[in-house]
């Protein structure tokens, strides 16, 4: 068993090698990326991401900081984190959904599923601990409520 091991342990390193591109044309590698997600906020309004983590990095973050703890600028933007407001499913999404003040409504940016999955993401990080889950269907019959 050890030596099967060994010979495909041995059998990835020799492919690797062969991928690998020779040593002076990975001079740049680890710099900083440039095409990474924070692109989105300058582009249209549309976000392509999914899942509730990445789709907080590049629609909240910016304003409610990287660890919700919130923060203030040119506004003042409440801490996500341990906020009690959060316990209700609705108002969290009611807030993505249509804005308040300084924030920005993401009616148009956001399909019913990308808004469940950050309200879901909010709900149950930064010391949020509730965890009932945040459907599709919740969100859009809060999407045509006026605000
Ligand atoms: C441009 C800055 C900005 C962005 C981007 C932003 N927010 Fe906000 N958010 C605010 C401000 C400012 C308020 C306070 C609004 C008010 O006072 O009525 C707020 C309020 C909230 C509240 C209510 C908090 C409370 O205690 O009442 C929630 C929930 C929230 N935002 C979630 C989000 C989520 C989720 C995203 C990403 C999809 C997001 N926000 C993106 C600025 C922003």
């Amino acid at each position: 068993m050890k030596q099967i091991l060994a010979v495909l342990v041995i059998a990835a390193f020799v492919a690797l090698a062969a991928l690998a591109p020779s040593p002076g044309a990975r001079a740049d590698e680890g710099g900083p990326s440039s095409t990474r997600a924070g692109a989105s906020l300058t582009g249209p309004t549309h976000f392509l991401q999914t899942d509730g983590e990445s789709l907080y990095h590049v629609a909240c973050q910016v304003c409610h900081m990287p660890n919700g703890q919130g923060g203030s600028g040119a506004a003042s933007y409440p801490a996500l984190a341990g906020n009690p407001k959060l316990s209700a499913s609705a108002y969290p999404i009611i807030m993505v959904l249509h804005g308040s003040k300084a924030m920005p409504a993401f009616n148009g940016a956001l399909s019913d599923a990308q808004v469940a999955a950050v309200v879901s993401y909010v709900r149950t990080h930064f010391g949020n601990l509730y965890k009932d889950k945040v459907s599709a269907d919740e969100v859009k019959g809060l999407r045509s409520m006026a605000h």
